[in-house]
């Protein structure tokens, strides 16, 4: 056991940080190791889905992970290959200060668990956050910059490098970046086709994508989308970037379906949910920007004057699923 002083004792650091969701996919690694993406992402941060990540000095032997009690926060049932995971990155921030102690670390999400929103970009980015602070503080080091804890924070989740930028973020290669884009206030919904566990883990679909014939052109096919969406965003045609993200999901959920052996997050029920979106788009001749990750659930962006369009569509779906 490590005793600590007094003053150590009561030394505690905490994080905050988002999650996001991406409009060009992440999908397929030039470096399975250290998380280097074969193309260019872009994403939207979600400001209202936040994980909450508290560190302490710990006298054990172990660092150790605790669901973090609170209010507003519920605490995510983190399985123990997710803990082991979490913590395995807080050894490799701790490898970066040449810090050996022990801490305890606490998170929760103010999402609810189950709720088949994936929590793995704003709990890495969170914990790197507080690590960081904690870990220059202790080690008496100038906090790094937001640039350099992304790099660490993508060696543990990829995705979740892009949570340190917002509202609008870009990834490519070892970097992301803040990118200035108009829509800063985007209206975000999801609405859960299923709240269960992913058989498939996005890590697994990273890998098998690799077998798929279409994967070859996806780089390429990847950055024409973003050069398109940039330019529908830049040029503030929202109907075009509504068609670019709808192809760019599609094209990423091919990469699953024709994969060896194949595998699908589509249900009846997100088909349907599509299809209803198409013919809601059809009908108002406006809509929201829609895309799915590597689950079944469906997220939708609206722009600020598209609210009550977005209540209008919240009711409908809210009659047969949940809408968040
Ligand atoms: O960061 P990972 O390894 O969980 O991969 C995330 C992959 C997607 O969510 C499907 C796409 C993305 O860019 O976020």
């Amino acid at each position: 056991m490590m005793r600590l002083d007094t003053k150590e004792k009561f030394m505690q650091w905490s994080a905050k940080a988002p999650a996001n969701i991406a409009l060009i996919k992440y999908m397929g690694k030039e470096s399975f190791g250290v998380n280097i993406p074969a193309n260019p992402s872009l994403s939207y941060t979600l400001p209202h889905l936040v994980t909450q990540v508290v560190m302490e000095l710990y006298p054990g032997s172990e660092d150790i992970w605790e669901p973090l009690e609170s209010n507003e926060f519920t605490a995510p049932l983190l399985n123990l290959a997710g803990q082991q995971r979490f913590l395995k990155h807080l050894n490799f921030l701790k490898q970066q200060f040449g810090y050996a102690g022990k801490f305890k670390v606490k998170s929760a999400n103010n999402f609810p668990h189950g709720a088949g929103l994936a929590s793995s970009a704003s709990s890495f980015a969170a914990l790197t956050m507080c690590a960081s602070q904690a870990l220059a503080e202790l080690t008496q080091r100038p906090l790094p910059s937001l640039t350099q804890q992304a790099q660490w924070s993508r060696e543990g989740s990829g995705s979740s490098c892009r949570s340190f930028f917002s509202p609008w973020s870009i990834w490519e290669s070892n970097t992301a970046s803040k990118i200035e884009l108009p829509y800063p206030n985007l209206i975000h919904q999801v609405i859960l086709i299923e709240s269960d566990e992913k058989k498939i883990s996005s890590s697994e679909a990273h890998r098998r994508i690799q077998t798929s014939p279409y994967y070859s052109e996806r780089p390429s096919q990847a950055k024409k989308h973003l050069t398109q969406l940039l330019d529908a965003f830049n040029y503030q045609q929202w109907q075009k970037a509504f068609e670019i993200c709808w192809q760019e999901f599609q094209d990423m959920h091919q990469l699953f379906h024709s994969a060896n052996p194949g595998f699908s997050y589509f249900t009846p029920a997100t088909e349907q949910v599509l299809l209803k979106l198409k013919t809601l788009w059809a009908h108002y001749q406006d809509g929201p920007v829609v895309t799915m990750d590597a689950g079944p659930n469906i997220h939708l962006l609206y722009r600020p004057e598209q609210k009550n369009l977005a209540l209008e569509i919240k009711k409908i779906f809210a009659e047969s699923y949940h809408v968040l």
